[in-house]
């Protein structure tokens, strides 16, 4: 690199913005890092997710191997803050969890994990009967939850203490951007299909039921999108919808009646506990997640968005990738300056 400092930008506060700019401090020391997003903390979809590091099997990265790099480099980055004392107020914690299913086996298998995480088996059959009805087939997992309510302030009270700056401001385009930064990371998730159209990017609607129930200590899956995942703070949440093409941010009603009626019925303890809130997200969803670089209107960008409803867990894997790129590029260009 030339000796001028290059002048980088994120794009996105979210848990992809958050941790790409993490990375980067670490990767290029005494650089001058901006975030800048219109959005943050309990305003962003992050702050939505349960968090829990289980995949969908159909999350997909460009090749069946880099997907799986992404959830490995993951998993080892979130085992390295559990490790240490600050896990808790980075919104870690270990949890285990059952996978119940009347219909179907695979559901209840995931080959994404199954290696990976501590424990991943098939239950007993007496399992089968510890909480609702008529369960056939289930699996149980250890593995581990992330908040993003206490993991991204964490972030950025680490970010500004090492000279990070924050703007608060909506990017309407990128001739804005080109005067002032060498590279941008687009870590902008849906926001990067209104920004100018990326017509594989697709929102799958979300809605979840955040309770109290500080005596919850597992997660729990059923059928039909219905999860029961504990919080740090007592506070679980309960799911959920998945709506293919839906930009609805209100929350409807009988999405929550379904929701609450579904929790319920696996688990009836749940009745009594006390609703905190109602919460929808548009999870970013794409197929593949794009993590590439592209020059846009003369300005160098890495895209890192797309994640759907799976990029609280990995996040990490896909920033790793997408901060080598970007130092990649600064790289050719100082080559092509001399
Ligand atoms: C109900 C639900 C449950 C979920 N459960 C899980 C789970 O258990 N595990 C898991 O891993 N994932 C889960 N997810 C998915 C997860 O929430 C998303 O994949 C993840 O939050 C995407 O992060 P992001 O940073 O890309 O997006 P966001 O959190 O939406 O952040 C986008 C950021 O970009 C900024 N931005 C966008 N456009 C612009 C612009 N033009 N100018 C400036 N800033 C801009 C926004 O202000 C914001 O700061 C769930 C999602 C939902 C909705
Ligand atoms: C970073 O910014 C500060 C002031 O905002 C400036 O003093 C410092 O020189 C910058 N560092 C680099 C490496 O550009
Ligand atoms: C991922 O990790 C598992 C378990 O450690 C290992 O068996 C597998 O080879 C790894 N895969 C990749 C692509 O890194
Ligand atoms: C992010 O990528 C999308 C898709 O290419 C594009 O529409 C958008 O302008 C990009 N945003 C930023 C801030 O880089």
């Amino acid at each position: 690199m030339d000796n001028s400092s290059p002048r980088i930008a994120v794009i996105g506060a979210g848990v992809i913005g958050m941790t790409v700019a993490k990375i980067l401090q670490q990767e290029l020391r005494n650089t001058n890092i901006t975030i800048i997003a219109n959005e943050f903390l309990e305003d962003t979809v992050s702050c939505v997710a349960a968090g829990i590091f289980r995949p969908g099997t159909s999350f997909k990265g460009p090749t069946k191997d880099i997907t799986k790099k992404w959830i490995n480099n993951s998993w080892s980055f979130w085992q390295d803050i559990l490790k240490t004392p600050e896990a808790p107020e980075a919104g870690l914690m270990s949890v285990s969890s059952y996978i119940f299913s009347k219909e179907n086996q695979f559901v209840t298998r995931n080959h994404l994990i199954e290696d990976l995480v501590p424990i991943y088996r098939t239950v007993e059959k007496d399992e089968l009967k510890l909480c609702g009805e008529g369960w056939k087939y289930g699996s149980y997992f250890s593995t581990i939850k992330i908040g993003c309510d206490r993991y991204l302030p964490w972030v950025e009270k680490s970010f500004i203490g090492k000279g990070g700056k924050i703007e608060i401001k909506k990017i309407d385009s990128f001739a804005s951007l080109r005067s002032k930064f060498d590279l941008v990371f687009n870590c902008t998730g849906m926001g990067a299909k209104v920004l100018c159209g990326d017509h594989d990017l697709v929102a799958l609607r979300g809605q979840v039921i955040k309770v109290k129930a500080p005596w919850l200590k597992m997660a729990f899956y059923g059928d039909y999108d219905t999860y029961i995942i504990p919080g740090i703070d007592g506070v679980a949440t309960l799911g959920g919808v998945r709506q293919y093409d839906s930009y609805n941010k209100e929350v409807c009603k009988y999405d929550s009646a379904a929701i609450l009626e579904r929790c319920c019925k696996f688990l009836p303890a749940l009745k009594k506990a006390e609703i905190v809130a109602h919460q929808v997200g548009l999870r970013p969803h794409r197929m593949p997640v794009r993590v590439e670089p592209e020059v846009m209107d003369g300005v160098k960008v890495v895209h890192c968005y797309g994640h759907g409803g799976y990029g609280v867990m990995c996040a990490p894997g896909t920033a790793m990738d997408a901060v080598k790129i970007g130092v990649d590029m600064l790289r050719s260009n100082a080559r092509s300056k001399m």
